[in-house]
């Protein structure tokens, strides 16, 4: 299976040119290789400026979407179906920084709901904001993976996809990156959580994608010992030489 290599811009760049530019220099990197897709998320408003062709190594994605249906009377929503228009193939719902800006469970699994209506596939973050050592956070781990997904009929999981990022290793203030071996212990957990709603043969196919922290040094780590299906990579996916460099390791 192919690896997804995930950008996620956040509000980054600052100009429509800057997005040119890096989406121009990241196409370039994801065209020459066959080992991963690279889904890039930059803000919704530059979908429309990066004259983007599908490709099965290059797609595009949004951060978030509206937590209501296709048109309406929402200021300042932007719908499932308008990124889709505009483009995106992908969406991450529930990123710990949406999160913080008040998705909660039950918004997080109607944006999945609406996003799959929709035609996307649903990047979803899971992960805890702080460990404890007799493992009482796997508990949250898994009601974060239960509620978003509740009531998604089984047939739409070829659609998802998760990313676990443990809170504190992501974005600019972060403490660091889980090790290899602990992402493998969370993502076999996640799918063992995901088994119980949808059996076990199905839920081996659900990839799970590892995020917080990543950098060229150590996506090789998370993708063979962590045995990722892929990675969500913030602040080194604005760096084009670095991003290639992870992109490279997928191989
Ligand atoms: P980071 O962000 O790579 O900057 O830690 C990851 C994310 O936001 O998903």
């Amino acid at each position: 299976m192919k690896k997804l290599i995930v950008a996620n811009w956040k509000m980054n760049p600052a100009t429509p040119r800057e997005a040119k530019e890096l989406y121009a220099k990241i196409r370039k990197m994801s065209l020459a290789q066959t080992a991963a897709e690279v889904v890039i998320c930059p803000p919704a408003v530059f979908l429309g400026f990066l004259n983007h062709k599908n490709s099965s190594r290059l797609s595009l994605g949004v951060q978030d979407i509206a937590v209501h249906k296709d048109a309406g009377a929402f200021t300042g929503s932007v719908s499932a179906s308008q990124v889709r228009y505009a483009g995106a193939e992908y969406v991450i719902i529930g990123h710990s920084e949406r999160r913080i800006a008040g998705d909660d469970s039950e918004i997080i699994n109607t944006k999945v709901k609406l996003a799959l209506a929709a035609k996307l596939k649903v990047i979803l973050c899971v992960g805890e904001a702080e460990r404890d050592e007799h493992g009482k956070y796997l508990d949250i781990l898994a009601k974060q993976v239960e509620t978003a997904l509740a009531g998604v009929p089984k047939g739409f999981y070829k659609k998802i996809i998760i990313a676990y990022e443990p809170v504190w290793a992501v974005g600019r203030v972060a403490l660091g990156a889980d090790t290899p071996a602990e992402f493998l212990h969370h993502k076999l957990f996640i799918q063992k959580i995901i088994s119980k709603l949808i059996g076990g043969k199905a839920a081996k196919e659900v990839a799970v994608l590892y995020g917080g922290s990543v950098n060229a040094k150590n996506a090789a780590d998370f993708l063979r010992q962590g045995n990722a299906d892929g990675l969500l990579v913030g602040r080194e996916s604005l760096r084009a030489d670095h991003f290639k460099q992870i992109i490279y390791e997928a191989r």
